[in-house]
């Protein structure tokens, strides 16, 4: 909320001038009854027909005066929510890509989508609509009354008690409505997880053949959206007729009090007209306090969301003044690194050194802890204990950008974003790379021959809105994209397992080609890693073995009966 005050001080030409904008649109008309009580009194029942042009025309002016401050008050404060949503969503992106690994793994993609899309809209309409037409309300209400105060205050008694009930009906309204609506935009995020996962896995759906299941899924999500959109009717149909009824018993008590002091001759009838003019100005806010509650608890509740996202810090600290430059050549040093998550230790004591331009390899079982040897490097999350050292100074010193910038990794799941290959290979180089450096790494992780045999080639676009790659071929893109990286370390997750062990070893000889850069790769399977210059064989978090190729056979241990099992798969 605090955020939205702030943001909103940022834009106050915008709120300054819709509300000069408003003010004079409210004077225009509260001079209407005047004008309205001498054109009753003056022209029609003293028959002084030369005022009647005059009024006329006045009535004309003032017609056109508040349709044109009535679109400035609403372009001006529209435009100010509006710049306002905008910086808000932009910041909040730029937030959530600041967090860390830890908070996406608790949050699911179609909240975060619900907060940056449905609250953010939410808290523009609250802060242009809602705004203005509340202090529009409030001006409205206070000078109708003061105004019927000035005429008759009699008749003005009998009206405003009314005023406090049809308020507290409001707010009554408006809490239930809060927390109506809470649990509706919770459902909003929870059916676009739901729609969004079924849309992204639609492949998968279709081949476990579970359509019908994902569609009734969805079907109860839709139900229960709306079985709490009706709670929300439920809520404005206890209060409306109530409000209705109040709003429609008043104009009768006008017609009879007015009237008898009219036949006393203790008001004139024009003045009665401009008195009932000033008491539907006072009341017709009122019809709209359910629309106006509604969206004011939207605002409110998705300000609070927002600010629970931007209540979110990065766990990884960036240090002030960390290092950002000189050359890293590439020294790699895990001192007793242990990894705790969710009061689950995952790495244990973990200790090795890659010198600058060699290979390390890391095997072991699924789930042993291979993927967060390397996500512990470039700080995706941070040690428990011990310490890391990229060329023999602590990771943590470092810039978090400059020491990210230092690995290319290609991650075990791989991305590709819906853009052209060429692109997709110059991620990260703030242009799209020259054809022949594109060439050269595309070679480099044997994707060329596959890419040149596309009708586009280079320029083919990928994904959602492009042709679908196989998963072989999504590895080797992702491979070429980090070696146009050019980082000092590379890192390769388990990045060949579809490939075909030419491919694999071909690439594997390519690699000779970055002899400067530290190698790391996680693999399967032996014929990765044999060429290593160690290897390490991790189990439950441990390193439980370590050492060349030749070495680790002789251990006959894990690394012996993989060797074993896996040439035995290749025999028979
Ligand atoms: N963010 C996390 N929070 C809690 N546990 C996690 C998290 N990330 C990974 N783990 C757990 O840590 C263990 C090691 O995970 P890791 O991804 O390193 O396995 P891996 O050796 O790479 O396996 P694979 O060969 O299947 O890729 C697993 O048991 C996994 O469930
Ligand atoms: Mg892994």
């Amino acid at each position: 909320m605090k955020r939205v005050i702030k943001e909103m001080g940022k834009l106050w030409p915008y709120y300054l001038l819709g509300s000069i904008a408003l003010i004079v649109s409210l004077i225009l008309n509260f001079y209407n009854p005047v004008v309205l009580q001498r054109m009753i009194d003056e022209v029609i029942k003293e028959g002084q027909i030369d005022q009647f042009r005059t009024l006329g025309m006045l009535m004309l002016l003032l017609t056109f005066g508040r349709a044109l401050t009535g679109y400035f008050k609403e372009l001006l404060f529209d435009l100010g929510g509006l710049n306002l949503a905008v910086s808000i969503r932009q910041q909040l992106f730029d937030h959530i890509q600041s967090l860390s690994y830890d908070f996406f793994d608790e949050k699911n993609t179609g909240e975060l989508m619900s907060r940056v899309k449905e609250d953010v809209d939410n808290v523009w309409m609250g802060t242009s609509f809602g705004l203005f037409l509340t202090v529009e309300m409030l001006l409205t209400m206070g000078t109708a009354v003061t105004l019927m105060f000035r005429i008759h205050p009699g008749l003005t008694l009998m009206i405003v008690p009314v005023l406090p009930v049809l308020a507290y009906l409001t707010i009554r309204l408006n809490l239930t409505n809060v927390k109506v609506f809470e649990d509706i935009s919770e459902q909003t995020a929870t059916m676009n997880t739901t729609a969004g996962e079924d849309i992204a896995g639609i492949r998968m759906v279709k081949s476990f053949a579970r359509e019908k299941h994902e569609i009734e899924k969805f079907l109860k999500n839709n139900q229960e959206y709306y079985r709490l959109n009706y709670n929300q009717a439920k809520v404005l149909a206890r209060f409306y007729p109530t409000i209705e009824f109040i709003m429609n018993v008043l104009p009768v008590i006008l017609i009879v009090a007015g009237g008898a002091y009219v036949i006393q001759a203790k008001l004139s009838i024009g003045v009665l007209a401009e008195f009932s003019a000033y008491a539907s100005m006072a009341m017709w806010p009122m019809r709209m306090t359910g629309w106006i509650a509604t969206l004011m608890a939207q605002a409110g509740s998705s300000a609070k969301k927002i600010d629970q996202i931007f209540a979110c810090q990065s766990k990884i600290e960036n240090k002030e003044n960390g290092i950002k430059s000189g050359k890293i050549k590439g020294n790699i040093r895990f001192d007793g690194v242990s990894l705790e998550l969710d009061n689950m230790t995952l790495l244990k004591n973990v200790s090795f050194e890659v010198k600058p331009g060699k290979t390390l390899a890391i095997m072991g079982s699924t789930g042993s802890g291979k993927s967060l040897i390397t996500k512990l490097l470039a700080r995706f999350y941070d040690a428990s204990a011990g310490t890391i050292y990229l060329d023999e100074i602590p990771i943590k010193d470092y810039d978090l950008f400059f020491l990210r910038k230092q690995f290319s990794f290609v991650l075990q799941n791989v991305f590709l974003f819906s853009e052209s290959i060429a692109e997709n290979i110059s991620l990260g180089q703030g242009k799209t790379l020259a054809p022949d450096d594109l060439e050269r790494f595309a070679e480099d992780a044997m994707a060329h021959q596959f890419i040149s045999q596309m009708e586009k080639s280079y320029d083919t676009v990928i994904g959602e809105k492009g042709i679908g790659l196989s998963g072989g071929q999504k590895q080797r893109i992702s491979i070429a994209r980090a070696f146009a990286r050019k980082s000092p370390v590379l890192i390769l997750d388990d990045s060949t397992s579809a490939l075909d062990m030419e491919t694999e070893s071909s690439i594997q000889k390519n690699i000779e080609h970055y002899g400067e850069i530290t190698k790391i790769i996680v693999a399967h399977r032996i014929s990765a890693v044999k060429n290593a210059d160690e290897i390490l064989v991790i189990e439950g978090g441990q390193i439980v073995e370590r050492g060349k190729h030749e070495e680790l056979l002789a251990l006959k241990g894990h690394y012996y009966e993989t060797y074993q099992e896996q040439m035995e798969f290749l025999v028979a």
